[in-house]
C-alpha cells in the first residue's frame, strides 16, 4: 500500500522506561494501519480500555496520544489499529515505523468500555465506526465476552469497503482460533455496512437500528432494555446520535461507577480529518 506522507525518520527512545519495541506492522489502506509491539510485563488491563502511546518529538519531548488497545488481555503483545492524519503530529511519523523500533507506551490503562460497566444481559451489541473498532477487537477475541453474552453483534461502519478489512480478517480469524472458535460459533453476528460505496449490506449504523433493517437481516430480536445491552465507539457525531437511538430502545448510559445499559468512548477528537 502507498502512504502519503513522506517518510520521517522515527526518533531513537534510547532506554526511555517506558519504551516498548514494535514487532510487526500491516498497513490496510493509505489511511489506516495495525502494529504490534511487546507487552510491559507489569501492564494489566481490561479489554476495551484504552493507553497513551507515541514517540519523542524533535526536541526529545514525548508526544502521546490516547489509543484503545486492539488485542485481548489474554495476548502476550499489544495491537494497535490505527489512522494517518497526514500533517498528525503523532500519526505522520508513527505511520514509519517498522519492526525493532520503539514506541512509548504508558501502562496506565483507563477506560469506559469495559463488561463492568455494563449491567448483566442477553445481548451486547459493539457500535463503531472507522478506527472505533480497535476496543472491540479487544472485547471480541476475550472468552469473558461470550461467558457473559448468549449473543454479541458487531456493527461496524465505514465510507468504503476497504476500510472494513481489518475487522473483517478479525472477524474471520476468530472462528478459526482454537480458543475462541467455538466460543463464537452461532453467537457473534457480524454487520458490516458501507455509507459511500455498493457493498451488500450498506447504511449508516443509526439508521439501520432506527429502521429494524438489522433485526430483520440476522433473523434477531429488536433491542430491548431488559435484554441488550451496547457499547459505543466513534466519532463524537455518530456518539451523539446513536445515543439518541440507544436511548429510543430503552436503554440508559452506564459508567465504571455506575453500570447501566450502554457505555460510550470517542474514536477521536475533533471532526475528523
Ligand atoms: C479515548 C481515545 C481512544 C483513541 N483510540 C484510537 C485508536 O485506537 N486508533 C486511532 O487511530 N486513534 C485513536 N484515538 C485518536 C488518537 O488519540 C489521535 O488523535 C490520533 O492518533 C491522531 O494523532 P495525531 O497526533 O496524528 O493527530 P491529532 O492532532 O491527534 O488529530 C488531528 C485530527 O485528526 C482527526 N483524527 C484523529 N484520530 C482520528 C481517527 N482515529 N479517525 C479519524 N480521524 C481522526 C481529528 O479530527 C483530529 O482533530 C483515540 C482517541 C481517544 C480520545
Ligand atoms: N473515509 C475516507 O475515505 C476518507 C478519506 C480521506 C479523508 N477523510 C476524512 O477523514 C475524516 C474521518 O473520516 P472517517 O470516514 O474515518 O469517519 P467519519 O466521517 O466519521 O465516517 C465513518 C462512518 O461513520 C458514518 N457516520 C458519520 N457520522 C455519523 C453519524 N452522525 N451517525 C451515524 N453514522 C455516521 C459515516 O457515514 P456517512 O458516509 O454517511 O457520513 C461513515 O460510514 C472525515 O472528515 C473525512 O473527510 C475520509
Amino acid at each position: 500500500m502507498s502512504d502519503a506522507a513522506p517518510a520521517t525518520p522515527v526518533p531513537p527512545l534510547k532506554t526511555l522506561p517506558d519504551a516498548q519495541t514494535v514487532t510487526s506492522v500491516r498497513h490496510w489502506t493509505d489511511r489506516l494501519f495495525s502494529f504490534r509491539c511487546t507487552r510491559p510485563q507489569s501492564l494489566r488491563f481490561r479489554s476495551g480500555e484504552f493507553v497513551m502511546i507515541g514517540l519523542l518529538d524533535d526536541r526529545g519531548k514525548p508526544l502521546l496520544r490516547a489509543y484503545s488497545i486492539a488485542s485481548p488481555n489474554w495476548d502476550e503483545e499489544l495491537e494497535f489499529y490505527s489512522i494517518k492524519v497526514p500533517d498528525g503530529p503523532l500519526t505522520s511519523r508513527l505511520q514509519h515505523i517498522a519492526p525493532g523500533d520503539q514506541i512509548i507506551l504508558r501502562p496506565k490503562p483507563v477506560g469506559t468500555l469495559v463488561h463492568d460497566a455494563l449491567l448483566p444481559g442477553k445481548r451486547v451489541w459493539f457500535l463503531a465506526t472507522g478506527t472505533g473498532i480497535a476496543p472491540f477487537a479487544s472485547l471480541m477475541r476475550d472468552p469473558e465476552t461470550y461467558e457473559k453474552y448468549e449473543q454479541v453483534v458487531m456493527m461496524h461502519t465505514c465510507r468504503t469497503v476497504d476500510e472494513l478489512a481489518y475487522g473483517r480478517e478479525l472477524i474471520e480469524s476468530l472462528r478459526e482460533d482454537p480458543l475462541i472458535g467455538e466460543m463464537v460459533e452461532g453467537k457473534l453476528f457480524y454487520y458490516p455496512t458501507t455509507t459511500r460505496e455498493d457493498f451488500h449490506h450498506q447504511g449508516r449504523i443509526t439508521d439501520n437500528l432506527t429502521s429494524g433493517k438489522v433485526f430483520a437481516d440476522l433473523g434477531i430480536a429488536p433491542m430491548d432494555r431488559d435484554h441488550d445491552r451496547a457499547m459505543v465507539c466513534g466519532s463524537l457525531a455518530f456518539n451523539h446520535d446513536v445515543k439518541a437511538v440507544l436511548e429510543g430502545f430503552g436503554l440508559r448510559e452506564g459508567a465504571n461507577s455506575e453500570p447501566r445499559e450502554y457505555v460510550v468512548e470517542k474514536a477521536f477528537v475533533g471532526e475528523g480529518i
